[in-house]
């Protein structure tokens, strides 16, 4: 079969698992094509297949902002196969559900939806600590991207061989994805306090390169200038080099805030965007 995937990444994790999950289609006798869904939308769109997935990591109990607008523009499906596959480091709620129930709505027929556990990319100031919302360190990240592997492994071969299997739907995931959607807010207050740390800066401008929506921009000076369109995706501020993106002051301490570099440095924070 051709499958064609599209994904959406912050910190690596997503791109990770889809290139594991290309390895493991194309033993299977499958050709699988990745489009980053921010710049191959248009490729994506346009390539023919067999079968189409969609690859994200969970925010609030919804996709990413740039999938949530890519889904909705999406037009009628007629019958066209689909799989999707979330990841998320605590809770996924309903969000595969969701996502299923949209795209069936469109005339597409979504046959999976699955989640796996990843490590945390989001360790912001002032969050309540818990042991989720800890970056873990190389050997804790290795032993939840082992797990993560065999999971995909077996979400593969249910994709190959169109096992019919949808993750999201009990009560619980209903509430807890309800309760995540309407708290999500609380997130927004930080989009506005992020700066950089200027004795930290090594004007890499990698922060300009990553940025999915274009959103840091230099002024006349070289500053760097944060625009009003931030969607907290968080990859200038853990994949800064140097830790010289902030998010509030009190992230200098890259100690206790620590960034989140990524599963492994085979994957180069430029492939991110
Ligand atoms: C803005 C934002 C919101 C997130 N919300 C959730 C969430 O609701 N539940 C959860 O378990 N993880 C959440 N996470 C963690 C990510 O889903 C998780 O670390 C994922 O593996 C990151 O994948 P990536 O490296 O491909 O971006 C969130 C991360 C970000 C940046």
């Amino acid at each position: 079969m051709k499958i064609k995937i599209a994904y959406f990444t912050s910190t690596g994790n997503t791109l990770w698992l889809c290139n594991k999950a290309k390895e493991f289609l194309e033993a299977k006798g499958h050709t699988v094509n990745l489009y980053e869904i921010i710049k191959e939308h248009n490729e994506f769109k346009q390539a023919e297949c067999d079968l189409m997935g969609f690859f994200y990591p969970v925010w609030g109990s919804n996709p990413p902002d740039p999938m949530v607008e890519y889904r909705d523009d999406m037009s009628f499906g007629d019958g066209k196969k689909v799989f999707i596959v979330g990841n998320c480091c605590a809770l996924n709620g309903d969000t595969g559900h969701l996502f299923k129930k949209i795209l069936d709505e469109k005339g597409y027929d979504v046959f999976l939806t699955d989640h796996l556990y990843m490590p945390t990319n989001f360790n912001l100031p002032y969050e309540p600590e818990n042991k989720w919302k800890r970056v873990p360190l190389e050997d804790e990240r290795n032993k939840i991207l082992c797990r993560a592997e065999v999971k995909l492994s077996e979400i593969c071969n249910n994709i190959s061989d169109g096992v019919e299997s949808y993750d999201g739907k009990s009560f619980m995931n209903h509430l807890a994805g309800a309760l995540q959607r309407k708290t999500y807010w609380m997130g927004d207050g930080y989009k506005s306090h992020f700066s950089i740390a200027e004795d930290k800066c090594i004007h890499c401008d990698l922060c300009i390169r990553m940025c999915p929506i274009n959103n840091i921009t230099k002024d006349e000076n070289g500053k760097k200038v944060f625009g009003d369109k931030c969607i907290l995706c968080v990859k200038c501020y853990n994949l800064c080099p140097k830790d010289a993106v902030l998010i509030c002051k009190a992230s200098i301490d890259d100690e206790k805030y620590r960034r989140y570099k990524g599963p492994n440095e085979d994957i180069k924070p430029v492939e991110y965007r």
